[in-house]
């Protein structure tokens, strides 16, 4: 039965929490070649790279946008890397003031990347702060206040900014417009999952089978964090309960007592599902009204829950409000409207 009262973070969560720190940094790819997936993406930034090292110039501006956990940091370090240049990675709530971005701008060498994630979070003030930084390398500051504030212009180096953003939509006209390269990062398919599982199992010597990894993956969203997140915890779970090998029946069982289903559904979407079916008799129903209904924040149902609900097939956004699907009734195990076409999801079919 699902907790209602469940206070730890989702295992789901795509954002970074702290026990994926360490994790991450062992397991991020360096370079390039070691970088699985987003293979569209790779080209036109190999081609870009390459390019710019040719003319000895410095990088265009890069935006990077797409879900959370996807490897958007993972990118731009790679990039610094690829290129031979420092990194300096902060995000867009942590520069509070203009002063706050010209003291990180000043230190930064020719050529040198920019990182800033969240990059929609930027206040106006910095923002306007950094549209000539961009376009023309210089900083306008206002130096003191009142009358006798003054305006001074300085010179700083060449160097490329990335920004990574989950909300392609937040950010402002002026500020997307001074991006040269603009890529999105795409949920990834189940066999490149399979692959950073495998590359991931080998660097922390995990020891997972081919149909352990395969069911780790259905599990993980398209999304690397998630699986990497998993493959830790039920490593854990193997070594503690069985010989340590993760297979199938152990990546089941340890994901089950996770509260994570065969489908990658956790507590949170389950609840969620159930509350438009129970209270709403399917929908549809407005998503702030969904959001106090299950205590939860909007965003974080909008950005994490639906997408991938929606993905499924078990959630449609309409006009109205959002409405769930016969799919995710039967997947559920409540009998619901009639279906027409007959489900092969039952009740036991959920763990
Ligand atoms: N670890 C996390 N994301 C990865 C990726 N895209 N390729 C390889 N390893 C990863």
């Amino acid at each position: 039965m699902d907790n209602e009262f469940n206070f730890e973070p989702r295992v789901v969560e795509p954002s970074v929490t702290p026990e994926d720190f360490d994790m991450e940094n062992d397991l991020r790819p360096k370079y390039l070649n070691e970088y699985i997936g987003q293979e569209n993406l790779k080209l036109n930034l190999k081609i870009a790279i390459e390019a710019a090292k040719m003319r000895n110039e410095v990088l265009d501006h890069i935006l990077l946008y797409g879900p959370p956990g996807l490897g958007k940091t993972t990118l731009a370090r790679i990039i610094a890397n690829e290129m031979g240049v420092n990194i300096r990675v902060t995000s867009g709530p942590a520069i509070e003031k203009p002063g706050d971005l010209a003291a990180i701008i000043t230190n930064l060498q020719e050529n040198d990347i920019l990182f800033i994630d969240e990059i929609h979070r930027l206040s106006r003030n910095v923002e306007e702060v950094l549209y000539p930084a961009l376009e023309d390398y210089v900083l306008d500051l206002i130096i003191g206040k009142g009358p006798s504030a003054r305006s001074i212009r300085i010179n700083i180096p060449k160097f490329t900014l990335i920004g990574a953003t989950t909300k392609a939509g937040s950010i402002t006209n002026p500020l997307r417009d001074r991006f040269g390269i603009l890529f999105k990062l795409d949920t990834y398919k189940e066999n490149e999952i399979i692959q950073i599982i495998k590359r991931s199992s080998g660097i922390l010597g995990i020891r997972c089978d081919e149909d352990g990894a395969e069911q780790l993956a259905k599990c993980s969203r398209g999304t690397p964090r998630i699986a990497n997140r998993y493959l830790k915890r039920v490593r854990d779970f193997a070594e503690v309960m069985g010989d340590g090998y993760i297979t199938r029946e152990v990546a089941v069982e340890a994901l089950k007592n996770m509260g994570v289903d065969r489908l990658g559904l956790d507590n949170l979407d389950r609840r969620l599902l159930r509350a438009i079916i129970e209270n709403y008799n399917g929908g549809p129903v407005g998503l702030e009204t969904l959001a106090a209904m299950l205590g939860e924040d909007a965003d974080t149902l909008e950005d994490v829950c639906e997408p991938y609900l929606m993905q499924m097939g078990f959630l449609t956004r309409t006009p109205r409000g959002r409405c769930v699907t016969p799919r995710a009734y039967n997947h559920l195990g409540i009998s619901g409207p009639v279906t027409g076409a007959k489900e092969t999801f039952g009740q036991e079919s959920l763990f």
